[in-house]
């Protein structure tokens, strides 16, 4: 087992640099995610670890060494990517075993290690079949046992899910984080997809046009975003951001561009008057008949929650209410709002406030 880090890691594609700097310190055995938007240089730099794609300058070590011209062969990891890349005309023994077969291993100890492979995806009774006779999930945990046979020091899996159906996609996530917890060896693991992100990592690298945003566990990122952008990626429905500024004489108080106060907590006193966004997700919002009124323009129950378009002065608010909500577009509602859980960023510069 190793760990990996990555120090000042840039790479650029003939003058145009696509990863600009990048420290990313995973520890032996951790599961970290990459996540971010299309086009922000996931899949670069999990290729860069993976000795696919060289690196322009910087440097990666796996377990203290730094394979920066190592061939990918001789980097001790197994890569799963979107699109299985299965042989057609092997079966799933063979698929599984091929790169042992590559690397002459012993017919015996291929065999056991398959068999093994094999066991822990639950895929024995379907040794002799070709991927054709497979489903997309049993296809993909082909494609996850071809890597654990080959018991690497760390697994890199590109968006393994994003060809599965939204129901498989839950199960197979599950399947991941329980096979992780089993063998415990270090995994890189990249989407675009937050939830997915949320729901397996144990940290979470947010990425945004080439450089890493915040790195944290997935609740920090939640409740403590460290500016604008990671506020905005994580989380769904998205955290409502309302532009104003902190009342010159009363730091309990925004008021937004429209003139609406809404309440806070925590501001530090030098934050009076300055320009900022109110982050405030969708959750403490609370229905409060004394609170303040506004008018529904969407309303979506989901069965187990309520979600809710809300005009509160010039900002449509997402809303999520744990209740059922009889009422109608057009119709008033009135909410409060929880200011222990109000986020604060700087207009310019987009970082939350701290103090
Ligand atoms: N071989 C290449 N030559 C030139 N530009 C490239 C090459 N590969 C990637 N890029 C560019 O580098 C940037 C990052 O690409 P990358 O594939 O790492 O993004 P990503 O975060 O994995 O996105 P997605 O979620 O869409 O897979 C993109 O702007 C892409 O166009
Ligand atoms: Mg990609």
């Amino acid at each position: 087992m190793a760990g990996v880090q990555f120090a000042e890691v840039r790479k650029s594609f003939g003058a145009f640099p696509v990863i600009k700097g990048v420290n990313i310190d995973i520890a032996d055995g951790e599961f970290v995610i990459l996540v971010g938007p299309s086009g922000c240089g996931k899949s670069t730099l999990l290729r860069m670890l993976a000795g696919l794609e060289n690196i322009s300058a910087g440097e990666i070590r796996i377990g203290g060494r730094v394979v920066n011209s190592l061939a990918p062969k001789d980097r001790d990891i197994a890569m799963v990517f979107q699109n299985y890349a299965l042989y057609p005309h092997m079966t799933v023994q063979q698929n599984m075993g091929f790169s042992l077969m590559l690397n002459k291993a012993p017919k015996a100890e291929a065999e056991k290690r398959v068999k093994y492979a094999a066991g822990i995806l639950g895929l024995d009774a379907l040794l002799d079949r070709y991927p054709r006779q497979l489903s997309g999930g049993q296809r993909q945990r082909v494609a996850m046992g071809r890597a654990i046979v080959r018991d690497p020091e760390v697994f890199l899996f590109d968006e393994p899910l994003s060809n599965l159906d939204a129901k498989l996609r839950v199960a197979m996530r599950a399947e991941i984080k329980e096979l992780h917890q089993r063998l415990r060896t270090t995994t890189v693991y990249v989407t675009h997809d937050q939830i997915e992100a949320m729901t397996m990592a144990d940290k979470i690298v947010v990425m945004h046009d080439g450089i890493v945003e915040q790195v944290g566990s997935p609740l920090e990122l939640y409740d403590k975003p460290a500016n604008l952008f990671v506020g905005g990626f994580i989380g769904s429905p998205a955290m409502n951001m309302i532009k104003g500024r902190l009342d010159p004489e009363n730091a309990s108080r925004f008021i937004t561009a429209d003139g609406t106060a809404l309440p806070v907590a925590n501001a530090p006193d030098s934050a009076k008057g300055r320009d900022l966004v109110y982050g405030l997700r969708p959750e403490y919002i609370l229905l409060d008949p004394n609170g303040l009124s506004g008018e529904i323009v969407v309303i979506e129950p989901t069965g187990y929650e309520t979600h809710l378009t809300l005009k509160l002065g010039g900002s449509d608010l997402n809303c999520v209410f744990r209740e059922r909500v009889n009422a109608r577009p057009g119709e008033r509602l009135d909410i409060a709002i929880d200011a222990s859980h109000v986020h604060l960023f700087d207009a310019e510069s987009g970082q939350r406030l701290t103090g």
